[in-house]
């Protein structure tokens, strides 16, 4: 069978990721910005420190996230079974990439069922992007991509400024929300909402909180800028070309986007009306203090994506587990300096901004 445009798309994107540099040029996503008030006295045992959590009603040793990427052609089975093997070991979660291919034909099925098959016990959560839930009249397609992963929860990508630049991406984004509310109140699992890296705003999750949505990932500016994907990828040519985008236009949007701190911030202020809702900061996230950071500006997780490829592209699923590590031994530390012994008590810490 000949791979289809979204098999070939998605594979771009893995390739451009790993092989050029998309990451933000003149905004970072904010963590930098603030500190931890230290606690000189935390009274309490750096052993006592506990960064367990519960996720889609699964008990995860730390509050992570690999955030979805991939599915959808040959070479991501690999790189799905790797990253749930990581997810295994470490005992956290994983989100797969969209599902928008496994909707089209059951050529590549196993990139995306691999991963329950290896990682039987973990919350694992499926993919789609937004154009495709706009005019959702019957839930069996979605019910299909769930079933495919045993998936505990469904997520909806927010990609307005990706599909404006990709060269086939579609700009319709009318009833989106409409499609949304549909998908909460026809699907079994919690239906989380994402962007894919230009921020969630307070108005925006306010829109997705009153049609029932309760997980959102703000998915922030500050780590890949997937306006920066697609403007390589048009300029690597594709043999798809939208004519009204001229490549320089398109540069201008390259750190278009809410920074993560600011958009976390501002999403996480709505729980004090909307005690149910939990929210993951992912955007940039670049080590374990940034993780930290995040919760106490009230996130609940911490999503991330490029930072992990790479390190899979580096060093296979050992250096993953290593980075991880690394990301455990940080927050672990900043929990014990400011005295937080549960994931609750970090998220009461103080932050103060830094001169
Ligand atoms: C190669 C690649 C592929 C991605 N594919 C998807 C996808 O299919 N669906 C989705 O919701 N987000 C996708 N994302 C976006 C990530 O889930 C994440 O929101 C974004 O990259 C920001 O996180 P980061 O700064 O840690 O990379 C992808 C990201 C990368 C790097």
């Amino acid at each position: 069978m000949k791979m289809t445009r979204t098999s070939s798309r998605k594979q771009q994107h893995i390739n451009i990721s790993l092989n050029q540099d998309v990451a933000f040029r003149t905004k970072s996503s904010g963590f930098d910005r603030w500190d931890f008030l230290h606690n000189a006295l935390p009274e309490l045992n750096l052993s006592d420190v506990d960064p367990s959590t519960i996720f889609l009603e699964k008990k995860i040793a730390l509050p992570f996230i690999i955030s979805g990427m991939t599915g959808g052609y040959a070479k991501a089975e690999q790189i799905n079974r790797q990253l749930a093997e990581v997810c295994v070991q470490k005992n956290i979660a994983l989100g797969v990439g969209s599902q928008r291919q496994a909707s089209e034909n059951g050529q590549y099925h196993r990139s995306f069922s691999v991963v329950r098959e290896t990682a039987p016990g973990i919350p694992i959560f499926g993919n789609i992007g937004a154009a495709e839930v706009a005019h959702l009249r019957d839930p069996s397609p979605i019910l299909r991509l769930i079933d495919l992963i045993q998936a505990d929860g469904f997520a909806v990508h927010l990609n307005p400024l990706q599909e404006l630049l990709q060269p086939e991406g579609d700009t319709n984004f009318y009833g989106v929300l409409n499609g949304i509310e549909f998908l909460v109140n026809s699907i079994h699992v919690p239906i989380i909402v994402k962007e894919v890296g230009a921020g969630i705003s307070a108005d925006v999750a306010r829109r997705l909180i009153d049609v029932g949505v309760k997980i959102i990932d703000i998915a922030g500016a500050g780590g890949t800028s997937w306006a920066g994907i697609e403007i390589v990828r048009r300029k690597i040519g594709n043999g798809v070309v939208k004519k009204e985008v001229k490549s320089s236009n398109a540069e201008m949007f390259w750190d278009w986007g809410i920074p993560t701190v600011d958009a976390l911030k501002s999403v996480c202020h709505l729980k004090s009306e909307s005690p149910s809702l939990k929210v993951i900061a992912s955007g940039g996230i670049s080590n374990g203090i940034d993780c930290a950071k995040s919760f106490a500006m009230g996130a609940d997780f911490a999503g991330s994506a490029l930072p992990i490829l790479q390190a899979l592209a580096r060093g296979g699923t050992k250096a993953v587990v290593r980075l991880i590590d690394q990301w455990e031994w940080e927050l672990k530390s900043a929990m014990f300096l400011t005295g937080s012994r549960s994931l609750h008590d970090l998220q009461k810490q103080i932050l103060c901004t830094r001169v």
